[in-house]
């Protein structure tokens, strides 16, 4: 198993036997992290430090958890949304951090491309936890890895990502993803919130979820970024929920067993019941969640072997 790469910074670059590298690997730590020991000193000794210039809960949480129960020590700073207005101010705070030599770096960012930037100027390996609208790469392998635990595999499915696709880097990320693994992608909303180079992306576009959702083996829906939005892009969040909210009717066209997916924060009845949300027959949220752990350990853990190679070399 080779995995080349010194920073995970966006799906875009992996190849499909680096993505499958990481999700084996995850399946380890599945395992582990169902134990009631659930230590391993993989990172034994190595410095992670989490800069999340942007809220979080589940990834801040899960990278934390992940680092500390592969051994590293673990350092969060709590970025202040004041101090994220320069990419000067992004850059200096980069070079402060490096000066203290940590090995692994993880990064959330609201601009796009910030975290690319970052990379170029510090020594150790950087993790991409989310930057702005471009790329969130470990939510797209927890994601990979929850539809192969229940599909039993990640290939030739049908797919469809509905919502606000415009504004999300979990779309992004899933789409390259699950495109390189040559699945079959629907991508399903209201065309103000289809980014504008959909043409490039080689996917089905639906405006309507009945036509959409048609046999589908996995539906993934969105949050609505509101907070990337300078303007009316809804015309209510009522509407929306009845044309675009995944409720138990609009399911019932995709196939019997299909799987309900959502990365979360959830806006429960906005776009997806609150009632099914929470149907283990057919949600897999919470199990996106403990995956969520094991890819992050897996994604770490290859990118520090790489980071102590480069030292020793
Ligand atoms: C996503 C994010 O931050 O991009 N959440 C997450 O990481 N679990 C999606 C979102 O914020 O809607």
């Amino acid at each position: 198993m080779t995995f080349a790469h010194r920073h995970l910074l966006g799906i875009e670059q992996l190849k499909p036997d680096d993505i499958l590298a990481i999700l084996d690997l995850a399946e380890t730590y599945v395992d582990l992290n169902r134990k009631s020991d659930k230590h391993s000193d993989v990172l034994s000794g190595l410095t992670q430090i989490n800069m999340f210039f942007e809220n979080s809960t589940r990834t801040q949480a899960s990278f934390e958890l992940a680092g500390m129960r592969l051994g590293a020590d673990v350092m969060n700073m709590s970025m202040q949304a004041s101090s994220i207005k320069k990419g000067e101010t992004l850059i200096d705070t980069a070079m402060t951090l490096n000066a203290m030599h940590p090995d692994l770096l993880v990064v959330r960012h609201p601009h796009s491309g910030a975290v690319d930037l970052l990379a170029q100027k510090v020594n150790c390996a950087v993790l991409n936890a989310g930057d702005g609208r471009h790329e969130h790469p470990t939510q797209a392998l927890l994601d990979a890895l929850t539809i192969r635990r229940a599909k039993g595999r990640l290939h030739r499915l049908n797919i469809a990502i509905c919502g606000d696709i415009a504004h999300s880097r979990v779309a992004r990320s899933n789409i390259m993803l699950l495109g390189k693994l040559e699945n079959r992608l629907r991508l399903i909303g209201p065309p103000t919130l289809m980014p504008a180079q959909i043409g490039e992306f080689g996917v089905e576009v639906y405006e309507d979820m009945s036509e959409g959702l048609k046999d589908v083996d996995v539906v993934m829906m969105l949050r609505l970024q509101k907070e990337r939005m300078d303007g009316g892009f809804i015309p209510s969040e009522r509407e929306y929920y009845h044309r675009y909210g995944l409720d138990a009717a609009k399911l019932s066209l995709a196939k019997p067993d299909a799987i309900v997916m959502h990365p979360g924060p959830m806006n429960r009845g906005v776009e997806i019941d609150g009632t099914l949300a929470d149907d283990i027959n057919r949600s897999v949220i919470q199990d996106q969640v403990e995956m969520g752990v094991a890819v992050r350990m897996a994604a770490m853990e290859l990118l520090a072997r790489n980071q102590v190679a480069r030292r020793m070399a």
